[in-house]
């Protein structure tokens, strides 16, 4: 199974999410390429049977709760795509003292419902990702264990 994790971040958490989630894939024998958002292309990623799509929440243009302004472009490009029945995943870092906690993961949602993806598992809200970096990491390697089981099953 290719796996592709896709990711943008700001001050490196969701980088490293997304290298904890890797890790516990290769746990499994299942290799998980990351990738940065910018320049990731409709193309490459149809290449892929699971997209994990990773962002923080961030303020954009005056919104709060938004992707990652990378996301902006990757979306763009994707318009009018047609991803039927391919296997996505969402997990975002944010902050609960923000109004819209992982507002980006809502977003993120609706951009594979765009797509006619196929969302295969309830997405991952981590909470102050450096504040308690060992229950992010617990948090991110039992996500991805239920994950693996999902495809396994
Ligand atoms: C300017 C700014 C705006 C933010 N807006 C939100 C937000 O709307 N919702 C949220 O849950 N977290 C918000 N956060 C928190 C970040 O998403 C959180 O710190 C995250 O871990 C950053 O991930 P990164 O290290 O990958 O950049 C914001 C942080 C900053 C600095």
């Amino acid at each position: 199974m290719k796996i592709a994790i896709v990711y943008a971040t700001n001050s490196g958490g969701t980088q490293l999410a997304a290298q904890i989630v890797a890790e516990t894939f290769a746990k499994h024998n299942l290799t998980a390429e990351i990738k940065e958002v910018q320049g990731s292309m409709p193309a490459d990623l149809k290449n892929y049977d699971l997209v994990i799509l990773a962002s923080p929440s961030w303020d954009y243009e005056g919104l709060e709760g938004e992707p990652h302004p990378d996301y902006r472009p990757f979306m763009e490009k994707f318009k009018g795509e047609d991803f039927s029945g391919r296997k996505f995943a969402v997990f975002g870092l944010g902050d609960s003292s923000y109004t819209y906690f992982c507002g980006a993961v809502q977003h993120l949602e609706d951009f594979v419902k765009s797509l006619k993806g196929e969302l295969v598992t309830q997405s991952l809200r981590i909470d102050g990702f450096y504040l308690d970096q060992q229950k992010s990491s617990q948090q991110l390697t039992d996500w991805t264990e239920s994950l693996v089981t999902h495809l396994n099953g």
